[in-house]
């Protein structure tokens, strides 16, 4: 897959505002750390000898109150690196947890770009949950590897909340938990490779997923910029420090440093207490808290007017008036040049939270040649072991953490020790380039890998279908039992609008029949013998009148597909008996189900994972469970057809009545539900380009032409409600 010009990554970063110059990192909620993450690492990536190129790809927002750059389809981030913005949803900015609905869009958008060029890339990244769920359909449709790097986490971010009081409803309301995590889990199916930023995100973090394999994943750590963090010149233990020194009594002393967010669980009020109670801390240093910038507390949003207020009580209440600096701003210049002042004046940082998943700071702090007291947890139990440049407290102990701040500034010898140490871990282990070479690595490898087995992008093998489908400009693609056939004279009047159209138009249908069953009811029925017949659920492609497979859409699927073994998995399960022998196809385990009997799908997924097995699991109708390789559904091989005959997803009309139709109903195809549909798709209503019809079965199907303007001839609306 890789070309002599070396690897091509497609990152994917779906969330907030992400512009490479002056990026906005505090804007808005959604606009912070993994923003910061994904550009460094895209710039990192791109200046690596053998990466020819990173397409960072992101949402376009167009939208006057977020700003014209955010509108803009292509922005430069330098040597080998871009980044580009496809729009979906709505045109404005909205919150992450509002994207769900429309990541379907995105797939289609970005896979239809993709198509268009001669190579696609090597590997796809996505970054958080919106992203993988992206990423993952992505990675099935276009047959490329999936990594996956998750940020934060929601069962990580649920239990937490769910701890700290909140009620569940509440919790799904404003976070969408539900879909949040189910995208995660589906994620983590198909990612070859989960990069984490540390050893605990993978023990406590993905360790509580149930498609988690700690075998796919790779505890890579976030580089720091050693360009704006260095250590102090030699000599300047005098030097003053205006922001802060005019809170002390006595400036010289050793200075202890916390930087971090006026929020809950930074334990701020924490640290001053762990001074205020050790009368022989007070004594032997300052303390100057950098937390956000403030104007009024009073004005201030709670949580953090909550936090500053407690941070002042406390200052107050164990009297540390002339040892505590907490000025109300500083600018991003500042934040250098305290890290370097603290180690001058032979002090300490500290970092105190409840809770850290990474902790930049810890490694700012060790740029600088400032030793650490950090608390035991996520980042800092790593970045403490592998630099050996400070002590670990539990954080909810001041005594501890007063403790700890002691022994370290008291013997200056491990002090010199620890600053040299942190100074030397960061240059070695904890830079983004350091990171990409380890990255680029693992990708190589993966690759290899898939190459052993034999994948190939299959995009560009020879086309097998016949010389009248090569000039399409539509197709209608229409299921079978139920929708396409079930009324006589719909039908009838169907197929005349099929016979005008038939120079320009491909009609094809998709089925959960097998290619013998499909052609056997057409012909009850009087259909013709369609251009294109989509079979067994998506499993097999043939191409009219003269049947020949597509050989190609085969090879994509059978990845990963291991039919005995998946066989013997659902041999005990209750509630499930195998269908009939002619019923099952090569690519395809079709099972009758009893619904109050059979497990839920999520168990017979996990009852899979346990067994090293990867399916998709389709379910309709409660009373049919199909079995099938993760790279093929009905909707798969809608988009596989779109692509390889060139008709773009919004020329393509599908029509469906049940559960296995989902797939090629989302997205941007035009979607025709039939009035005389199975309730499991009234989930569906309310999205973007899906009709509801009022007419049952075929008519169905002329309203949805109607409706969509497809095609040549279209009937008119008026004609089509007289029509009963
Ligand atoms: C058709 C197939 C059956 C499948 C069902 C649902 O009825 O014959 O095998 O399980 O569709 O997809
Ligand atoms: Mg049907």
């Amino acid at each position: 897959m890789t070309t002599g010009g070396g690897l091509h990554i497609l990152m994917l970063s779906l969330h907030g505002l992400v512009r490479g110059s002056r990026p906005e990192l505090g804007r808005n909620a959604d606009t912070g750390g993994q923003v910061g993450y994904v550009l460094d690492l895209a710039r990192a990536l791109g200046r690596h000898p053998g990466v020819s190129r990173v397409e960072l790809v992101t949402r376009l927002i167009d939208d006057p109150g977020a700003g014209p750059d955010y509108a803009v389809p292509r922005e430069n981030l330098g040597l080998g690196a871009e980044l580009a913005r496809i729009a979906f949803g709505p045109r404005r900015y909205i919150r992450k947890e509002l994207l769900w609905p429309h990541l379907d869009q995105f797939v289609d958008r970005c896979a239809s770009d993709l198509r268009k060029r001669d190579r696609l890339p090597d590997v796809i990244h996505s970054h958080y949950a919106d992203a993988g769920a992206a990423g993952a359909r992505l990675s099935q449709l276009l047959g490329i590897p999936l990594v996956h790097t998750g940020h934060s986490l929601g069962r990580t971010k649920k239990s937490r909340l769910l701890a700290s009081g909140k009620s569940e409803a509440a919790l799904e309301r404003q976070f969408n938990f539900r879909l949040r995590i189910g995208a995660e889990e589906e994620t983590l199916d198909e990612a070859k490779l989960i990069i984490a930023s540390t050893h605990q995100e993978v023990s406590n973090q993905w360790g509580a997923y149930e498609h988690f394999r700690a075998s796919r994943s790779l505890v890579l750590p976030p580089g720091v910029d050693t360009s704006r963090f260095s250590p102090p010149e030699p000599g300047t233990r005098n030097a003053p420090c205006a922001l802060v020194d005019r809170f002390f009594t006595e400036a010289r002393k050793p200075l202890v440093l916390a930087i971090a967010r006026p929020a809950p669980k930074k334990n701020i009020s924490g640290l001053i207490e762990a001074f205020g109670r050790d009368p022989a801390l007070r004594s032997m240093a300052n303390l100057a808290i950098a937390a956000g910038c403030r104007d009024d507390i009073q004005g201030q949003e709670d949580p953090v007017r909550e936090v500053l207020t407690q941070i002042l009580l406390a200052i107050d209440r164990n009297d540390l008036w002339g040892h505590v600096a907490i000025p109300k701003k500083h600018s991003s210049e500042d934040v250098p040049v305290l890290y370097r002042t603290a180690a001058a004046r032979g002090g300490l940082f500290v970092n105190p939270a409840l809770t850290e998943p990474f902790g930049l700071t810890l490694l700012e702090a060790a740029a600088s040649g400032l030793p650490v007291v950090a608390t035991s947890d996520g980042g800092p139990q790593d970045i403490v072991m592998n630099c050996r440049n400070g002590l670990l407290v539990d954080p909810r102990n001041p005594e501890e953490i007063g403790g700890a701040i002691r022994t370290g500034l008291s013997d200056p010898h491990r002090w010199k020790n620890w600053a040299r140490n942190g100074l030397r871990c960061v240059h070695e282990k904890y830079t983004w380039d350091f990171h990409a070479r380890k990255y680029v690595d693992s990708i190589e490898k993966l690759l290899n890998r898939g190459r052993k087995a034999g994948r190939k992008s299959r995009f560009f093998s020879p086309p097998v279908f016949p010389e009248r489908l090569r000039h399409l400009s539509r197709i209608l693609v229409s299921d079978i039992d139920d929708t396409l056939l079930g009324d006589r004279d719909s039908l009838r009047e169907l197929m005349s609008w099929l016979d005008q159209e038939a120079e320009r138009t491909a009609f094809a249908v998709a089925t959960g029949r097998n290619l013998v069953r499909a052609l056997e009811i057409l012909r009850e029925w009087d259909v013709r013998v369609p251009d294109i017949i989509i079979s067994s659920v998506g499993t097999e492609i043939h191409y009219g009148p003269g049947l020949v497979p597509d050989t190609a859409w085969e090879r994509q699927i059978r990845d990963g597909w291991r039919r005995k073994a998946l066989e013997a998995a659902f041999q005990e399960i209750p509630g499930l008996r195998p269908q009939a022998p002619e019923k099952q196809g090569l690519y395809k385990l079709s099972f009758d189900v009893s619904p109050r009997v059979m497990p839920g799908i999520e168990t017979l997924k996990n009852h899979l994972r346990t067994l090293g097995l990867q399916a998709r699991l389709v379910y309709s109708q409660n009373a049919f469970l199909d079995v099938l390789p993760a790279r093929a559904s009905k909707g798969l091989a809608v988009r596989f057809l779109g692509h390889r005959l060139g008709v773009p997803l919004d020329s393509i009309l599908v029509a469906g009545d049940s559960g296995n139709d989902v797939e090629m109903l989302l997205g941007d195809t035009l979607g025709v539900v039939v009035a005389n549909h199975k309730p499991e798709l009234d989930d569906l209503r309310g999205l973007d380009r899906i009709l509801f019809s009022s007419r049952p079965y075929a008519g169905g199907i002329m309203e949805g032409i109607a409706h969509y303007r497809f095609g040549c001839a279209v009937p008119s609306l008026e004609q089509e409600v007289m029509v009963p």
